[in-house]
């Protein structure tokens, strides 16, 4: 069973502030859109995590995904090398932080608040006036509560078979 958690924060005042200045994240925008990028962080950093969807997609798919207006990558270096990412899309719903992970060897180092600071800062200068996203148990055990810290409060919960899971993931 795997169990899907969706959370929003729907004001900045409810966004509580985690950043850490001595983390030392240098997080770019990728401005020019590069799809095989997107897919690249997306095997990298989620390969751990069972982030399997995505990889079947073709890259037409890819393209149109990582290319479309309302879709923002940005990555998070240290020393030049890639600590983390995240995808903001924007709809009618508000800003999805569409996915948000950390590369191998910069997990569990208080790296995540800083990291999902930025991407509610961002998201919310974009014009969001609710920033959401959703976990599910196969992701790190340190992510729903990440969110939570953050002040994300939980608006939906759903419970699948692993196979309904792999087949709406992504
Ligand atoms: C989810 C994720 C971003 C959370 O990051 P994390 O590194 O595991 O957790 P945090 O950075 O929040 O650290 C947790 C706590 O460890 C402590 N900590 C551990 N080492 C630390 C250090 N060197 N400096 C400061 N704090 C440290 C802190 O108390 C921190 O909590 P705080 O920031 O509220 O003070 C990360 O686990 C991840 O990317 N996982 C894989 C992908 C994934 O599951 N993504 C989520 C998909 S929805």
């Amino acid at each position: 069973m795997v169990r899907t958690t969706y959370l929003e924060i729907t004001s900045k005042a409810q966004w509580i502030r985690r950043s850490r200045p001595e983390t030392g994240l240098d997080i770019r925008e990728c401005l020019v859109k590069q799809p095989q990028f997107n897919r690249f962080l997306y095997e990298y950093i989620g390969r751990d995590w069972k982030w399997t969807f995505r990889l079947s997609w073709s890259p037409e798919r890819w393209n149109a995904y990582a290319s479309a207006e309302n879709l923002r990558t940005f990555v998070a270096y240290q020393g030049g090398s890639i600590a983390g990412y995240y995808e903001l899309r924007r709809d009618e719903d508000g800003v999805e932080i569409r996915i948000l992970g950390l590369a191998p060897g910069f997990i569990g180092r208080g790296h995540g608040g800083p990291l999902l600071d930025h991407a509610i800062e961002t998201a919310f200068g974009w014009g969001a006036s609710r920033v959401w996203l959703h976990t599910c148990t196969d992701d790190h055990q340190n992510a729903l509560n990440n969110y939570c810290k953050s002040g994300f409060a939980i608006f939906k919960v759903e419970n699948e078979t692993a196979d309904e899971s792999s087949a709406s993931a992504g």
